[in-house]
């Protein structure tokens, strides 16, 4: 609730919103795993419309800058003046960083300098949402920056009236402060391709006003609290780290649009009760990871899907034909995986495929809008064991693969279709068969 208003509030949040998801579309289907992506913000701006200044270039200072003062470089802060009592207050905890920095190899924190902190490279202010004549420390745009340092203890949660902190490719490491559950207008948190380390920041799950959580490409460990799934986010990328445990069933709040547990080590089946939450979801990537059991034909309720990535995991059974029922869907991979059967042609009948990667699983069949699909480069089945086609497993692997028998519980439900599609129907189904039950 305090999320929704605060971004009514602040039109910068509006904008940089907007350019979020233009960016994070943008990407689909593309390197959308790459560390140095940056989805957050608008890349290396932090924010640039009229409540945002831009952070000064050496080329625009006068040609002839008076020679340094004599007095220590960083007076304290009695010395200096400040358009707002709430730069003053954040200026001790931005200096204390910066004697924190090791390596600064693109020379950010050399404008560091000063009362003029809304100068500063990478901070940007704004009118805070609680007092509309004040001038706030509304934004932090580290991206890309390559500062190291060996902590943002007692730095971000000093920020009062932070609403976005975006560090995508820095050194920084250590653990996250529980004191950042304090920080009441944050709703963009990025930490993307550092080196935190330690097991998930609980604190995040206290931070009410979060809707965009990247902590992409770090070192977390342990299992991550399933309290996460049910934060109303719009954003949730946790991939590349080692965070290992079981799917939660109640995975995905109502809003999120892209939702990134890949490159760990999820294990346990897919909840059938997963894709009826995320009725929005644009982009699922849970690919290498450990998930095994069969695919529940529930995830052809993921109506907005366009990207559906569960590659490299232990997954099995057949493909359930409700998956014909994504008509926005463009990328579908279960590469790598033990799944079995026929490849529907009503999923090979999904118009906006660009990409079908089906490779290195045990299928057997394929009917003729796939072959199509095959011949246009959009469907991979190279690696499964369907006679006819080239590079195909051999069959003792693939008599050594149904040797073993494997049951997926509600069979009916593959068959079933739970959307008109005007070329294709399915038998109709028993209540008991649909009704969600616990994985
Ligand atoms: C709002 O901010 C201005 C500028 O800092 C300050 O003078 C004023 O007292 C503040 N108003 C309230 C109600 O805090
Ligand atoms: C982190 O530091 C290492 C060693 O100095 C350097 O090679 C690497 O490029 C740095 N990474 C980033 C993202 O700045
Ligand atoms: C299709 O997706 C697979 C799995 O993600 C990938 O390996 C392959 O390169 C993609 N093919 C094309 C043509 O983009």
């Amino acid at each position: 609730m305090g999320g929704i208003s605060i971004k009514f509030l602040i039109p910068i949040f509006s904008f940089i919103l907007v350019s979020l998801f233009i960016n994070v579309l943008g990407e689909t289907g593309t390197n959308r795993e790459a560390p140095h992506l940056i989805i957050g913000g608008v890349g290396g701006g932090g924010c640039n419309n009229q409540y945002c200044s831009t952070p000064p270039l050496t080329s625009q200072r006068p040609p002839h800058p008076p020679p340094p003062p004599a007095v220590p470089p960083v007076p304290p802060p009695k010395n200096l003046v400040f358009v707002d009592q709430r730069l003053a207050v954040v200026y001790p905890a931005i200096q204390k960083f910066k004697s924190i920095i090791t390596s600064d190899p693109l020379g950010i924190t050399k404008s560091w300098l000063g009362s003029d902190i809304c100068n500063y490279k990478g901070f940007y202010c704004d009118t805070p949402p609680d007092n509309k004549t004040a001038i706030a420390l509304a934004s932090v745009d580290f991206n890309g920056f390559h500062l190291t340092a060996p902590t943002l203890d007692g730095f971000l949660d000093q920020l009062p009236d932070i609403a976005l902190f975006h560090a995508n490719s820095n050194n920084f490491s250590g653990t996250i402060s529980p004191k950042i559950s304090n920080l009441p207008y944050l709703y963009e948190l990025d930490i993307s391709n550092n080196q935190f380390s330690g097991s998930f920041p609980t604190a995040i799950l206290g931070m009410n006003s979060l809707s965009f959580l990247d902590i992409r490409f770090n070192f977390f460990t342990g299992s991550v609290p399933p309290q996460l799934f049910m934060k109303d986010l719009d954003v949730l990328f946790i991939n590349n780290n080692n965070f290992m445990q079981k799917l939660p069933d109640n995975i995905g709040s109502s809003h999120i649009l892209y939702l990134t547990l890949a490159n760990n080590k999820f294990f346990g089946p897919i909840p059938r009760s997963f894709p009826k939450s995320l009725s929005t979801v644009s982009e699922v990537l849970f690919l290498n990871n450990m998930l095994s059991g069969c695919l529940p034909y529930e995830i052809g309720f993921l109506k907005q899907a366009a990207v559906f990535d569960v590659g490299n995991n232990q997954l099995t059974g057949p493909i359930p034909f409700s998956l014909g029922c994504l008509e926005n869907v463009e990328v579908v991979n279960f590469a790598g995986n033990f799944l079995f059967g026929v490849v529907p042609d009503v999923v090979c009948a999904l118009g906006n495929l660009v990409n079908l990667s089906l490779s290195d699983n045990y299928f057997i069949q394929v009917g003729p809008l796939c072959r199509k699909l095959i011949l246009s480069g959009v469907l991979d089945v190279g690696k499964n064991c369907i006679p006819g086609l080239p590079l195909q497993r051999s069959v003792a692997e693939c008599v050594a693969f149904f040797a073993q028998p494997i049951n997926c519980p509600f069979m009916p439900t593959y068959t079933f279709i739970p959307c008109l599609l005007p070329h294709f129907s399915s038998p109709p189904l028993g209540l008991s068969e649909l009704a969600p039950s616990p994985s």
